[in-house]
C-alpha cells in the first residue's frame, strides 16, 4: 500500500527504488539503421541489474502467499544477478538469503553477493541433466533448509513482474514500439515485456536473441533445442523451455555471436558513455539486426540489462579477450612508454 506520509515524489524503500528505469535513446545504433533504437538502462537498478526486479516479484509473491515471513531465508541458484537482487530485498525484509552460484561466474559478482551479505555456495559447473547442476543443488538447499525456493527459472511471478512493471514502463516512455528484443536466461524479461507489449498492440514483434552455447534459438526455429559452440556472455543462454517461456509470445528469434556483442559493448562504452554488460551488448547486437530486417523508421526497444563494471576481470580484460579470440579495444591494450 502508498504511504501517505512521503512525497509522490520520494521512492518507499528500496521497494520503490526498482524499476522506473530511464529508456535510452541509443544514438550510434540509430544512425545505423534508420531506426529508433532504445535501451532500458536495467543497470541502474539499486542491485546493478534487471534481476532486480525478479528478486523483488518473487519476494513479494512469496511474502503475499505466506511463504516467507521477516526472520525467513530464501534460497537461490543463479548467474550471480537474481542473487543480489534476492538478496537485496531480502536484507529490506528482514529475512536471510542462501545463494548458489556456478564457478564459472565473475569474480566481481561473487565477490559482490559476499558484500552484500549473501550466504554464498559455490558449485562447479554442471549441465541441466547432472543433478550437481546449480539449480538443483538450490532446491535440494532450500527443502533441508526449510526455507523459500525463488525457483527463478520456473516460478512465473518472474515474468510477472516484468508483465507489469518492464513492460508497462516502455509503453509508457517509448508511446510507440514496433519490436522488442533481449536475450533469455530464466526468459522472465521477454516473456513478461512480450506479453505486455503484445496486450497494447498484438502487430508488436517479438524476437529472442540467442547467444552460441544456447538452445533457444533452434527452439523457436525448428523446436530444436540443441545447443552447439558457447559463449563467454553470462546470465543468459538456456537449454530448456522453462515455465517462464512456456506460452511467451515470441515471433522469432535472432543467434548473435561473441564478436558481435562484445564489439557493442565497446561501441556502446566509447561512442554512447554506457558502460554495459555483455548480455546487453548482445541484446543491443540483436536489436541492430531486427531494426535492419523491420527497415528504416521503426522502433526497436531492448534491454541493458547490467552494468560492465561487474566483468571487469573478463570482459574488460583484453589477456581474456584474446584467450577467447576476441578482440580487445584499443584503450585496453597494454603500450609501451
Ligand atoms: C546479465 C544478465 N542478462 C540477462 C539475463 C536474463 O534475464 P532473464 O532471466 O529475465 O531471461 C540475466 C539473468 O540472470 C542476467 O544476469
Amino acid at each position: 500500500m502508498a504511504d501517505s506520509t512521503i512525497g509522490a515524489g520520494v521512492a518507499d524503500g528500496l521497494r520503490g527504488a526498482i524499476g522506473n528505469t530511464p529508456l535510452i535513446k541509443l544514438q550510434r545504433a540509430s544512425e545505423a539503421t534508420g531506426c529508433t533504437i532504445l535501451g532500458k538502462a536495467e543497470f541502474m537498478n539499486p542491485g546493478g541489474s534487471v534481476k532486480d526486479r525478479a528478486g523483488l516479484g518473487i519476494i513479494q509473491d512469496a511474502v503475499a502467499r505466506g511463504a516467507l515471513k521477516p526472520g525467513g531465508t530464501v534460497v537461490e541458484g543463479t548467474a550471480g544477478n537474481t542473487g543480489i537482487g534476492l538478496t537485496l530485498v531480502a536484507n529490506a525484509l528482514g529475512c536471510r538469503s542462501v545463494i548458489v552460484v556456478p564457478e564459472t561466474q565473475s569474480r566481481e559478482k561473487l565477490d559482490f553477493l559476499r558484500m552484500i551479505g549473501a550466504d554464498l555456495r559455490l558449485v562447479p559447473a554442471k549441465p541441466y541433466s547432472d543433478p550437481g547442476n546449480y539449480q538443483h543443488v538450490s532446491r535440494r538447499l532450500a527443502e533441508e533448509l526449510g526455507a523459500l525456493w525463488a525457483n527463478q527459472f520456473d516460478n512465473v511471478a518472474n515474468r510477472d513482474a516484468h508483465r507489469t512493471t518492464t513492460g508497462p514502463e516502455i509503453l509508457q516512455q517509448a508511446g510507440r514500439v514496433d519490436a522488442f528484443t533481449c536475450s533469455c536466461g530464466t526468459g522472465g524479461t521477454l516473456a513478461g515485456v512480450g506479453m505486455a507489449l503484445k496486450a497494447a498492440n498484438p502487430a508488436t514483434r517479438i524476437v529472442l536473441a540467442d547467444p552460441d552455447g544456447s538452445g533457444l534459438y533452434g527452439w523457436i526455429k525448428s523446436g530444436d533445442l540443441s545447443v552447439q559452440g558457447s559463449s563467454i556472455t553470462e546470465g543468459i543462454g538456456q537449454s530448456r523451455v522453462t515455465a517462464n517461456l512456456e506460452g511467451a509470445p515470441i515471433d522469432d528469434a535472432v543467434r548473435i555471436g561473441d564478436t558481435d556483442a562484445v564489439e557493442q559493448v565497446f561501441d556502446l562504452l566509447i561512442h554512447e558513455g554506457l558502460c554495459v554488460g555483455g548480455s546487453a551488448g548482445l541484446n543491443v547486437a540483436a536489436a541492430i539486426r531486427v531494426a535492419r530486417d523491420l527497415g528504416p523508421g521503426h522502433t526497436v526497444v531492448t534491454i541493458l540489462c547490467d552494468g560492465g563494471s561487474r566483468y571487469q576481470s573478463k570482459l574488460f580484460n583484453p589477456e581474456f579477450l584474446h584467450s577467447k579470440g576476441l578482440p580487445a579495444p584499443p584503450w585496453l591494450e597494454p603500450h609501451s612508454a
